[in-house]
């Protein structure tokens, strides 16, 4: 395994790679601790968000004439958060009420104060402009940390 070697004031630290590599992970979370940014144009993806911060979620490039569903997974089965249909935006499920947005022009939505308890699976399906599923994708939304 390859050794990169950090030479600071004081000490030295010696760390693999893979360490390097989730240090910068770290650093880059750190810098943007209230802005998270979330590629979900994969078809699984994990989101880490701070409590009180925002995460934007890009589903696409371009939404436009598209529509799209985000279902949350409860014990009891999935429930619509919200629904993008003609342009226009419904928020079906109360707590995310007013702090929903989404950006057609790049297919990303953004929730702003989220909550520890906002953590969890969600689903998100898109349909093109002829009813076309073209996107299924499961996000983990997981909101923790010292915030
Ligand atoms: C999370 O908790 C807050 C405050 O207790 C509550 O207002 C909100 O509706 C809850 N959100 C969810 C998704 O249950
Ligand atoms: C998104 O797609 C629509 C319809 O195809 C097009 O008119 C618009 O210019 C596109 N927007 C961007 C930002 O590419
Ligand atoms: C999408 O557009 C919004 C509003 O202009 C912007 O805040 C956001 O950073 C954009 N996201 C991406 C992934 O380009
Ligand atoms: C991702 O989802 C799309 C649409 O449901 C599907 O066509 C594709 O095969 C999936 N890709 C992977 C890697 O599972």
């Amino acid at each position: 395994m390859s050794c990169v070697e950090f030479i600071i004031p004081s000490f030295k630290v010696t760390m693999t790679a893979n360490k390097v590599l989730i240090l910068l992970v770290m650093l880059a979370a750190a810098t943007h601790a209230h802005e998270n940014k979330c590629d979900a144009t994969q078809n699984t993806s994990l989101c880490s968000v701070s409590p009180g911060g925002s995460v934007y979620i890009q589903v696409m490039t371009n939404a436009s004439g598209h529509q799209v569903l985000c279902k949350k997974q409860l014990p009891l089965g999935p429930i619509n958060v919200f629904i993008l249909k003609r342009e226009k935006l419904t928020i079906q499920y109360e707590p995310f009420r007013d702090r929903t947005e989404f950006f057609i022009n790049n297919g990303t939505f953004k929730i702003s104060n989220m909550e520890r308890n906002d953590s969890g699976h969600y689903i998100i399906e898109a349909f093109d402009p002829d009813g076309v599923l073209v996107r299924n994708v499961k996000v983990h939304l997981d909101v923790q940390g010292k915030y």
